[in-house]
């Protein structure tokens, strides 16, 4: 599954896109805490932690 379009908003409430997730997990950032912390992700009210989770799932493999 590597069809999410980059821009994607991933997380409403810091307003971080898919593609700003995939270039961590890229760089080997696969910890959900440490995406949070620089990105913003889960910071709001926590309904991207799905998401999020899912992405990494996905792309931790083929980083
Ligand atoms: S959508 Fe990510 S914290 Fe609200």
């Amino acid at each position: 599954m590597n069809d999410e379009p980059k821009d994607e908003v991933i997380c409403g409430c810091s307003g971080t896109t898919v593609g700003q997730i995939l270039a961590l997990i890229e760089q080997g950032t696969t910890d959900m805490d440490r995406i949070s912390r620089i990105t913003g992700v889960l910071s709001g009210c926590g309904g991207c932690e799905f998401d999020v989770q899912e992405l990494v799932n996905n792309h931790k493999d083929s980083a």
